[in-house]
């Protein structure tokens, strides 16, 4: 190739969004304990890996309906009718996706125009930021506070509307602040969606991770909703079935048929033999997830007083498995923080990412082990303790 061809290889597109993510950012580092990974650590379910396995040895393994197995979207129809109060058309309304990525991307593609305008509270989950990129699409940022348990402001939200407003993002349970928006906040939203007229895109993706006497609940749901809600939802994170890549979105069939080009553009339809494990994920026993939980809420009252020992404050976690802290006390960037801790105490804790919104949060994870999270911690303590010493503190 050319160097002329080199300098030209790489489109605007993909340079800005190059700025975020890297090949290197994917590589991980031996010896390191990760204290922010987005995986569950907990195997997928043995009756979903026999249900792939039975799958291949049946043969499925050509392409399915675009839009996802019929008896699949089915049974999906069926969960959210019974999980979460949606009516939801099976042969028109449901898109299975290859892991809900490609969902969001392919939304995005499909209803966003260069220009507008997505209301996105902070501190958000990434992927939403590169998507709207690629769109030519803008993000507009609202602030949520960390005292609130980031719980989501409407008021703060109808303040962001503009006339480019085309919708309002919900991610909760969320990644990474791990709150989980309450029935008055929704209600409150969805009023100022319809009172505006504006799409919502509700990810709901950590539903089953809630804590406490918290609840999930869908926007969709509640009264005149469906008609002007997205729904994200997948098997990734609620079934450890991150590798498997399935995942769907739920909406009116106009959203689904925009979507069905840029979703067969980029995968032609999700892996066959992931949506056969993702049958048996909804239709078969949940009883197991319990435990899961369970554990998931141990690790986070452990965080929460390690992070009480170390001064270090942080938004209650309410749901998913992560916990946002604040590193302020210690005088350091989110960035600084992380590269600290990663040197000093050989602790991988995310770095603040990109988003020069948020400086001061790290994203922590329940998906360490409770063993290792408990030396992590305890390393990561004695950085801190470092620091204040130092300070004078
Ligand atoms: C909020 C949120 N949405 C979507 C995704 C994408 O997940 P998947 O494509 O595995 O379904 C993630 C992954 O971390 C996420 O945290």
């Amino acid at each position: 190739m050319s160097p002329k061809l080199v300098d030209r290889l790489t489109s605007e597109r993909a340079r800005q969004v190059g700025a975020t993510l890297s090949l290197q950012t994917s590589i991980p580092t031996p010896g390191l304990i990760t204290l922010s990974g987005g995986t569950p650590d907990f195997p997928t379910p043995p009756h979903i890996v026999e249900a792939g396995q039975r799958a291949l040895a049946d043969g499925h393994t050509t392409y399915t309906a675009w839009a996802g197995l019929p008896i699949l979207r089915e049974a999906i129809a069926e969960k959210l009718q019974r999980d979460n109060g949606i009516t939801a058309d099976p042969g028109r309304e449901i898109l299975v996706t290859a892991g809900s990525q490609a969902g969001l991307m392919s939304l995005i593609l499909a209803t966003f125009d260069p220009g507008d305008e997505l209301i996105v509270p902070m501190p958000f989950y990434e992927e939403y930021a590169r998507n709207l990129m690629l769109a030519g699409a803008k993000l507009v940022p609202v602030m949520t506070r960390m005292e609130d348990a980031f719980e989501v402001d409407p008021a703060a939200i109808e303040q962001a509307i503009t006339p480019q407003t085309k919708g309002i993002l919900l991610i909760s349970p969320s990644n990474p602040t791990a709150t989980v928006l309450g029935k008055q906040t929704l209600l409150r939203i969805a009023e100022l969606a319809t009172r505006h007229d504006l799409l919502v895109i509700s990810d709901e993706l950590y539903e089953r991770f809630v804590y406490d006497d918290f609840q999930h609940h869908s926007i969709a749901a509640l009264p005149g909703m469906w008609e002007r809600t997205v729904v994200i939802n997948g098997f990734s994170k609620c079934y450890s079935m991150t590798g498997w890549r399935v995942g769907y979105v739920a909406a009116r069939r106009e959203v689904i048929e925009a979507m069905i080009p840029i979703t067969h553009g980029m995968t032609i339809c999700a892996p066959s033999v992931s949506q056969w494990a993702a049958l048996a994920a909804y239709t078969g026993p949940q009883d197991w997830f319990g435990d899961v939980l369970a554990e998931y809420d141990r690790r986070r009252q452990c965080w929460m007083t390690g992070l009480a020992a170390m001064g270090l404050g942080y938004g209650h976690p309410r749901g998913a498995y992560y916990i946002t802290v604040d590193v302020r006390p210690t005088g350091l960037t989110a960035r600084q923080f992380s590269a600290l801790v990663r040197e000093e105490a050989g602790v991988m804790i995310g770095g603040g990412g990109s988003d020069p919104h948020n400086e001061h949060f790290v994203r922590g994870s329940l998906t360490t082990s409770f063993d290792k999270l408990e030396e992590a911690l305890a390393r990561m303590g004695t950085v801190v303790e470092r620091l204040r010493v130092e300070a004078g503190q």
